[in-house]
């Protein structure tokens, strides 16, 4: 299974058909995925739409609720798991959105995020037309190997991360946003990251390590996530 090509083509899906979908191909795929951390709790549930409450135009046949507590890299553990899952939809035809703006029905604190999804005819696109920042701008210099991050989706396409290279791999960001896109984006953009770094990973797959450092530079307007090293 090679999730890496998806990156390039893939879409949030907001156009949805009529379909059932196996969800044993979901559970399945799900017991093979790989952790930011593994000590990381999350779990996962799938819901019609008749369970869920949406805040926007557009409506999925399923959405998945994602879970997780409230301990350290639970958002960017939850981002890098749950891309994993929606690159492998896509690459079986399926299309599926990060939706802020939906949550279950039945209320649960450890709620964190839902993904649209469905069968869909509004998936894929050609490499060239992603709205993107330029490499140069979301890292210390211009590196090809940083354009499956530069390609990830993120909470309104707000691209959060930044990228410094150093001896022992990449020291990775998180935007810091001012006060009054803070509020909305703050815990969305955590997601975000993690979704870049999964596409680091699904890149990288063989190389790819995350790891935290205690001592690293500090870049003014910006958090320190964590090291890569791919
Ligand atoms: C954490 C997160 C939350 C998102 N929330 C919504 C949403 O509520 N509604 C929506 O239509 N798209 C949502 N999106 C999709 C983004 O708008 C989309 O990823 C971004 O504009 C880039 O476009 P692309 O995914 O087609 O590359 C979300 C994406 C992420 C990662």
């Amino acid at each position: 299974m090679n999730l890496e090509k998806q990156i390039y083509h893939r879409k949030s899906a907001r156009n949805y058909l009529d379909g059932e979908i196996d969800m044993d191909i979901i559970n399945d795929f799900m017991s093979t995925v790989k952790t930011l951390d593994e000590s990381i709790n999350y779990h996962y549930e799938i819901l019609t739409l008749d369970e869920v409450n949406t805040r926007i135009g557009w409506k999925a046949p399923y959405y998945l609720a994602l879970y997780a507590e409230n301990e350290d890299l639970a958002l960017e553990n939850i981002g890098f798991v749950f891309q994993q899952l929606s690159l492998y939809l896509q690459s079986i035809d399926i299309g599926s959105c990060w939706v802020g703006m939906a949550s279950p029905k039945k209320k649960d604190k450890d709620f964190v995020i839902a993904i649209a999804f469905g069968k869909s005819d509004d998936k894929s696109r050609d490499a060239d037309s992603f709205k993107r920042k330029k490499l140069a701008d979301i890292s210390d210099y211009e590196d090809e190997k940083l354009i499956p991050a530069q390609l990830a989706p993120s909470a309104m396409n707000s691209q959060p991360w930044f990228f410094k290279h150093c001896d022992d791999g990449i020291d990775v960001y998180q935007v810091k946003q001012n006060i009054l896109k803070r509020k909305l984006l703050n815990d969305w953009n955590h997601i975000d990251m993690g979704i870049a770094l999964a596409h680091m990973y699904l890149s990288n797959i063989d190389t790819f390590e995350f790891f935290k450092k205690t001592s690293f530079d500090e870049l003014k307007g910006y958090t320190y996530t964590g090291s890569v090293k791919i």
